[in-house]
């Protein structure tokens, strides 16, 4: 499985012309892609996915599909603009195929990000919330197919996926929520009758990534950090017809305070 990385590993170490290993990858979601422009960031290098060999490209608005090196600080980065689904059509190993490539790069931390709908009936729009567990069952495991010992064991566990340490020094700082991530296929939002379920079932928000890649990112052996940005409430049963749109505008609604919240949980992983 290795040979299936090594062009486009080629392709990203002629390009990005490393000269430090990046210590976190930064995957960012739905309408977060702007977090580049932030003074505390110093774009190195810059690629598009298109360009990678093999690299699965995203058809979704709002996520532009840019790679790219850079520093936050002192601290080197990759930052990935947007996403891959696998309502897109991908595979679910083709979803995950940056996060395997993040991984041979010799990154050791995730940052993962996205927009979620909230289950829990606490939460607003805008308020984010550090991932402390998920719920994986509605769609394919991505560790599916004969199992490379170079990424990690054939049965990984899965207790303890995401840095708990980290959330509690995040919540110290900043007004977060915590709770449980579920994925589903998407691309079609949810029914009344499925956000019901998923409450009971003990979700706390509820999207259409994320969790295949803290997967396979625990799997490799990587420390994963998630925080969902509340755009929606899921359980709405009002007329209000939920969408893309509006999903991307409580996101930009939110920029700075999740900016300062991702800036922090780099800060954060930096130093541990
Ligand atoms: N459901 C699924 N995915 C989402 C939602 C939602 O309500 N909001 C943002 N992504």
């Amino acid at each position: 499985m290795y040979n299936e990385y090594i062009k486009a590993l080629d392709f990203l170490e002629n390009n990005l012309h490393l000269n430090n290993k990046p210590k976190i990858a930064l995957i960012l979601g739905s309408g977060l892609s702007d977090i580049i422009n932030s003074k505390n960031i110093e774009v190195k290098a810059k690629v598009s996915y298109s360009e990678i060999p093999d690299f699965p490209v995203s058809t979704v608005e709002g996520h532009s599909g840019k790679l790219i090196y850079a520093y936050y600080k002192q601290t080197p980065l990759i930052i990935m603009q947007g996403r891959v689904h696998f309502y897109e059509g991908y595979s679910i190993q083709e979803v995950v195929f940056p996060i395997r490539l993040l991984c041979l790069l010799g990154v050791e931390n995730l940052l993962l990000t996205n927009a979620a709908g909230a289950v829990n009936k606490d939460f607003r729009v805008g308020d984010i919330m550090a991932i402390t567990d998920h719920i994986s069952c509605f769609v394919p495991n991505p560790l599916i197919g004969g199992n490379d010992d170079n990424f990690g064991v054939r049965f990984p566990a899965m207790n303890n996926i995401y840095n708990n340490m980290i959330i509690e020094k995040i919540s110290q700082k900043y007004d977060i929520k915590k709770g449980v991530y579920c994925q589903l296929t998407g691309p079609s939002y949810e029914t009344p009758a499925e956000i019901r379920m998923l409450h009971t079932l003990g979700a706390d928000a509820v999207g259409m990534s994320t969790v295949v890649e803290a997967i396979t990112a625990k799997h490799c052996g990587m420390n994963v950090v998630g925080l969902s940005v509340i755009s929606n409430i899921a359980c709405d049963t009002s007329d209000n017809q939920i969408s893309h749109t509006e999903v991307q505008q409580a996101v930009e609604n939110n920029k700075q305070k999740v900016i300062d919240v991702i800036e922090y949980a780099i800060n954060l992983i930096a130093i541990n």
